[in-house]
C-alpha cells in the first residue's frame, strides 16, 4: 500500500515507517521536523519536510504520490507543556489535524489512522481502563486530541471515512537501530537513562503518597516496537467507512519506584533521587485494559516487558550518548521551565 505518515521522523513515526518499509509498503513520510530527525527516517522512506496543515501542499502531495492510506502521528506531545501553551496545542493537534482530514476526503481518501493518547482518559482510577471508559482529558494535550477523535467520529459517520483511533500509553524502549531522543526530555525511561549517563541534574518524583502499592504514580508502558506493529496491525483492519478505537498497552502497571529499582539493575547506577509533592492534576495510576486490541487486531506487547524496555532504551542510549546527530529544532515552548520542571519524572 502506498502510506503517507505523518510524523515520521518521530520516535513513534520513525518505528513505525521502519516497519512498514520491511513489510513492502511504500511510505512518505511528512514532517515538520520541529521535534523529528531526519536521519531517523527510513531511507526506503521518503521524507517530505513540511506541515501536515498545510492544505496546499498536501493537495500536491497526496495524488502526486497517489497515497491510498494515512498514519497521522504530527502532533505536539508534553501534557506539561501543553498547559502553559495550550492554544498552540490545540492549533498543532487539533486544528492542523483538522485541515489534513479536509484534504484528505476532498481527494476521496477513506483509510485512516490516528494516534491518540491515554491522555484522553484523564484520571481513570486504579482499574485498568476500557476503551468506553468516560473521557475527561487533564491537559490541553489530551484535549487537543479528545476533539480529534470526536471530530473522526462525524467523518466517519457523515463521509463513509475509515478510522482506526488507536490510544496509546506510554511509549518507551527502542529498535535495534532508532531510538527515542526529545527535547527536552520528560519521559520517564528516557530521563532516568540520561542521568545514568552523567547527564542533566537530579531526578524528582513527584508524589510518594499516592494510593498505590509504593506510593508513586502508575504507568502503563509499552514498548515502541509494539506499538509499531499495532499501527500496522491497524492499518490492515482499517477499511472505507469502518470504525474502531483500540488502547494500546501493556496491560500492566509500573510504579515510578519499580522503573527506579530495574534500571538501577540494568544500568548499574546508583540513581539518587529526591521526592517532591505530587503534582496537582497527575493521575495516580493509569493502565490499559487490552483486550479489545488483542481480539481485533491479534495484537500482543511482546517486547514489552520492563526489563527489555529499558534494556533496548539503554543500549541505544549508550551507543548514542548525544542522541541524533541531527537534533530536532527547540520547539518555542521547549523552554527551561522556571515553574519547577526540572529532573520532571511523574
Ligand atoms: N510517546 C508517547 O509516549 C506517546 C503516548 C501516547 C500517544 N502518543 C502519540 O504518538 C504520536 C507520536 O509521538 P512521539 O512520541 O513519536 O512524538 P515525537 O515528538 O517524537 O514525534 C512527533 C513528530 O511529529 C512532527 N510534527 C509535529 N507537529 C507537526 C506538524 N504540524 N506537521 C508535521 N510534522 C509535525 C515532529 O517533528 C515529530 O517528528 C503523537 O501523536 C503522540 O500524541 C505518543
Amino acid at each position: 500500500m502506498r502510506i503517507l505518515v505523518t510524523g515520521g521522523a518521530g520516535f513513534l513515526g520513525s518505528h513505525t515507517v521502519e516497519r512498514l518499509v520491511h513489510s513492502g509498503h511504500q511510505v512518505v513520510v511528512l514532517d515538520n521536523l520541529v521535534t523529528g530527525h531526519a536521519e531517523a527516517v527510513h531511507p526506503e522512506a521518503r521524507l517530505i519536510t513540511g506541515d501536515c496543515g498545510e492544505a496546499a501542499l498536501l493537495r500536491t502531495l497526496l495524488p502526486e504520490h497517489r497515497i491510498e492510506a494515512i498514519l497521522h502521528l504530527a502532533a505536539s506531545i508534553e501534557a506539561g507543556e501543553s498547559l502553559r501553551w495550550p492554544e498552540r496545542f490545540f492549533a498543532n493537534n487539533t486544528g492542523r489535524t483538522l485541515t489534513l482530514l479536509e484534504v484528505a476526503l476532498e481527494l476521496g481518501l477513506r483509510r485512516f489512522v490516528f494516534a491518540s493518547t491515554a491522555a484522553v482518559y484523564g484520571n481513570p482510577g486504579p482499574e485498568p481502563v476500557r476503551e468506553e471508559h468516560p473521557l475527561d482529558p487533564l491537559s490541553p494535550y489530551g484535549h487537543s486530541k479528545l476533539m480529534v477523535e470526536q471530530a473522526l467520529a462525524w467523518m466517519h459517520r457523515q463521509r463513509g471515512l475509515g478510522c482506526a483511533i488507536l490510544r496509546c500509553f506510554n511509549a518507551a524502549g527502542s529498535g535495534p537501530s532508532l531510538g527515542e531522543d526529545h527535547q527536552p526530555e520528560t519521559h520517564l525511561i528516557p530521563l532516568i537513562l540520561d542521568r545514568a549517563m552523567g547527564l542533566g541534574e537530579g531526578l524528582t518524583v513527584f508524589g510518594t503518597d499516592h494510593p498505590t502499592s509504593d506510593g508513586t504514580c502508575v504507568r502503563d508502558y509499552v514498548h515502541v516496537l509494539d506499538l509499531a506493529d499495532a499501527l500496522c496491525l491497524a492499518l490492515a483492519h482499517v477499511e472505507p467507512g469502518s470504525w474502531g478505537v483500540w488502547n494500546l498497552g501493556s496491560g500492566r502497571g509500573h510504579s515510578v519506584a519499580e522503573v527506579l529499582t530495574a534500571a538501577r539493575k540494568v544500568t548499574g547506577h546508583p540513581l539518587e533521587v529526591r521526592t517532591a509533592q505530587a503534582r496537582p492534576g497527575d493521575p495516580s495510576s493509569v493502565v490499559a485494559d487490552i483486550a479489545r486490541a488483542r481480539h481485533d487486531l491479534n495484537w500482543e506487547p511482546r517486547h514489552s516487558s520492563l526489563e527489555n524496555l529499558l534494556q533496548s532504551a539503554w543500549a541505544w542510549r549508550l551507543r548514542h550518548p548525544n542522541g541524533y546527530a541531527t537534533p530536532g529544532a527547540t520547539v518555542p515552548w521547549a523552554a527551561p521551565d522556571s515553574s519547577g520542571h526540572p529532573g520532571f519524572v511523574i
